[in-house]
């Protein structure tokens, strides 16, 4: 089978109402970790690459990797999206790669760091439909800022700026209204990486995860029952998984996460992709450190990336594929192309 298009899992999504991990892969064991979870968990996923991915991996390597997933497990429906998306000229060379969904992040200009004028947003998405949907394939766009700046894919607002700069949802309805994209990431107060914002406990002083607007995720599921919304920043950064680097020489203090839970409220609420990089990374890391301290003769690179491959898809894809609930729903429905995809949009 080939590649499908993410519309397709964030419908189907919605009809079972579960949402679906969108992973971000760099290389093979990343991908290999996702097919094992998705196969074992029984579930559709969608894998995604940054721009930073595709430069890092030279593009046709990750092309030929997914090629070979969707070969190997057939029966899985995969979509392969572009994550952050910062121009037209990316996105195209996306979906010449064989991506079926790019994101076109126009909440920030094209270098990625400062927060773009709306009407700039929806002219840019906007744009990105006119392109993707003729040929089948799905759009995400963004809508208010995330906070963090690690990957160079937020503003880099403080936690007092990113009130100003999360989801309005009266703007969010224009902003579907006018642009006709397939997924709305919106800005709730989450961030990129492994140190969310975080704010005191004004009882005890201990710091707490990150506040989140799940008000607003409510309000435009009210105003918009149909929209797939997407949470970016959404790792959870287990503790366990920063203590093992810790132990084995890291030095990761005051990390934050977004607890599952929210997660959980989010997709009750039309929240359908769910975007998780940095738990993976964490996972990975803490491997390899595991094998550097304890058997420091080894130095066959299979001896510390298959334990990195297997501690992401037992600690991370495997738990998430099952608290968001797209496990067991790998063969609810049959694959769409993305011709059929197309003349769904014409009609
Ligand atoms: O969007 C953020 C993802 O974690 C990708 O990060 O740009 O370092 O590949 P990256
Ligand atoms: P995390 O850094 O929380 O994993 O978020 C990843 C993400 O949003 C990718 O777009
Ligand atoms: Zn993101």
């Amino acid at each position: 089978m080939a590649l499908v298009p993410m519309r397709q899992i964030l419908d189907e999504a919605a009809k079972g109402g579960y949402g679906v991990g969108a992973f971000n892969v760099n290389n093979m064991e990343q991908i290999q970790a996702i097919m094992e979870a998705a196969n074992e968990t029984h579930s559709p996923v969608i894998i995604q690459a940054s721009r930073g991915a595709l430069k890092y991996s030279k593009m046709i390597y990750l092309q030929k990797l997914m090629e070979a997933a969707v070969q190997e497990y057939p029966h899985i429906p995969v979509a392969m999206h572009l994550d952050h998306g910062n121009s037209i000229e990316t996105c195209k060379q996306a979906i010449a790669l064989g991506f079926t969904s790019v994101m076109i992040d126009g909440s920030l200009d094209e270098t990625g760091k400062v927060p773009n004028t709306y009407e700039a947003n929806v002219a840019i998405t906007l744009a990105a439909v006119e392109l993707a949907h003729p040929l089948g394939v799905t759009v995400e766009g963004e809508l208010g800022c995330l906070g963090g700046i690690e990957d160079g894919q937020g503003a880099g607002l403080k936690a007092d700026e990113l009130d100003a700069h999360l989801t309005d949802p009266k703007q969010a309805e224009d902003f579907v209204a006018k642009t006709g994209l397939d997924a709305l990431a919106v800005a709730i107060g989450t961030s990129h990486g492994a140190y969310k914002s975080g704010r005191k406990d004004p009882k005890t002083g201990k710091m707490l995860p990150p506040a989140l607007a799940m008000e607003r995720i409510r309000e435009i599921h009210k105003r918009m029952p149909n929209c797939h919304m997407v949470m970016h920043g959404s790792s959870s950064v287990p503790q366990e998984l920063v203590d093992i680097i810790n132990k084995y020489g890291g030095n990761m203090p005051g990390t934050f996460g977004i607890p599952v839970e929210n997660i959980q409220e989010g997709i009750k609420y039309g929240v359908r992709k769910v975007n998780v990089d940095t738990d993976s990374r964490l996972a990975m890391t803490g491997a390899i450190r595991k094998v550097f301290v304890e058997s420091p003769n080894k130095f066959d690179p299979r001896d510390y990336l298959k334990p990195a491959r297997e501690a992401m898809r037992d600690l991370v894809y495997i738990p998430r594929m099952k608290a968001f609930g797209q496990a067991g729903h790998a063969t609810d429905y049959k694959q769409m192309t993305l011709a059929e995809m197309k003349e769904a949009y014409g009609k």
